[in-house]
C-alpha cells in the first residue's frame, strides 16, 4: 500500500465500510485498539460522530480518523489517530479541526478529552488547539497509566475563535481548498432535537422536584 501524502484530503463521515481501514490506522501505535464491533456500535449510536480523512483518488488508504461523543453542552473527543507514515504532516490537526467544526455546528460549548500522561505528541497537538489540563484520572487506562483531562475554552468565546482563525490559516496553507465540516452535515438537526428533548425533560423534572420540596 502506498501511504503518500494526499494532496487534497476530504473530510467525511465514517461509514461501516471504513472500519477495516480505520483499524489499520489504529494498529499503528494506538495502545488500546478497538475491535470492529466496537466501531459498529459507535457508528450506530446517535450520540456519536465519527469522521475520516479521505483521499479523493479513492486508492490511497485512509490517512486519519477521529470520533466525538456528544453531550448536552459538551463534545468529548473519544479517539483519533493518524496512519504512522503520515504523521507530522497536519492530518491530526485536520481531524481535530473537523471535530471542532462538528461540535460547533451542534452548538456544543466546549470540547474535552482524556489523554495518556505519557502521550507527548497528542498533548502537544491538543495544547496547540487550546486544550488545557483540568485534572487527572488516576490509573484510567488498562495498563494502569493515568489520564490527563483536557478541555477547551468556550467555543463561542472570542479567545477560542481568534486562535481557531490562526490555526485555520495554517491548515489552509497545508491543505488549500479542504473544508473542515464533513460532507453532508445534515446529521446535526437530529442531535439538536435530542438535546432539546433532554433539556425539556430536565426542566420538567426539576420543576416537579421543586414543587414537592417543602
Ligand atoms: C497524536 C497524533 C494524532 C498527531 O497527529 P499528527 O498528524 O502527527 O499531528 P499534526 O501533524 O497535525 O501535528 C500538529 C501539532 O502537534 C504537535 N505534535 C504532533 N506530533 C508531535 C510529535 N511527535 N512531537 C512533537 N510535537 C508533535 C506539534 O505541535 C504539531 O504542530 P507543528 O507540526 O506545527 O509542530 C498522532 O501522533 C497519532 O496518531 N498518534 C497515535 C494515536 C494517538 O495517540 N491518538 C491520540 C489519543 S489521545
Amino acid at each position: 500500500m502506498d501511504f503518500q501524502a494526499v494532496s487534497l484530503p476530504q473530510i467525511r463521515w465514517m461509514v461501516p465500510d471504513d472500519i477495516e481501514s480505520v483499524m489499520l490506522i489504529e494498529q499503528d501505535g494506538v495502545s488500546s485498539t478497538w475491535g470492529a464491533s466496537r466501531f459498529e456500535t459507535e457508528l450506530a449510536n446517535s450520540a456519536c460522530r465519527y469522521i475520516v480523512v479521505n483521499s479523493p483518488d479513492k486508492t490511497t488508504p485512509l490517512p486519519a480518523f477521529g470520533g466525538l461523543w456528544l453531550g448536552v453542552d459538551e463534545a468529548h473527543v473519544v479517539t483519533m489517530a493518524v496512519k504512522d507514515p503520515l504523521r507530522r504532516q497536519g492530518f491530526g490537526s485536520l481531524v481535530l479541526r473537523a471535530l471542532f467544526a462538528v461540535a460547533m455546528d451542534l452548538q456544543l460549548c466546549s470540547v474535552t478529552l482524556e489523554c495518556r500522561v505519557g502521550n507527548d505528541p497528542a498533548q502537544r497537538l491538543y495544547r496547540k488547539f487550546g486544550f488545557v489540563e483540568v485534572g487527572t484520572r488516576p490509573r484510567y487506562y488498562s495498563n494502569g497509566e493515568d489520564a490527563l483531562i483536557m478541555t477547551t475554552d468556550e467555543t463561542d468565546s472570542s479567545s477560542f475563535q481568534r486562535s481557531l482563525l490562526a490555526l485555520d490559516e495554517q491548515l489552509r496553507g497545508k491543505f488549500p481548498g479542504t473544508t473542515f465540516m464533513p460532507e453532508g452535515h445534515a446529521l446535526s438537526a437530529g442531535w439538536q432535537g435530542t438535546v432539546r428533548r433532554v433539556k425539556q425533560k430536565f426542566i420538567r423534572v426539576s420543576r416537579s422536584v421543586r414543587s414537592r420540596t417543602p
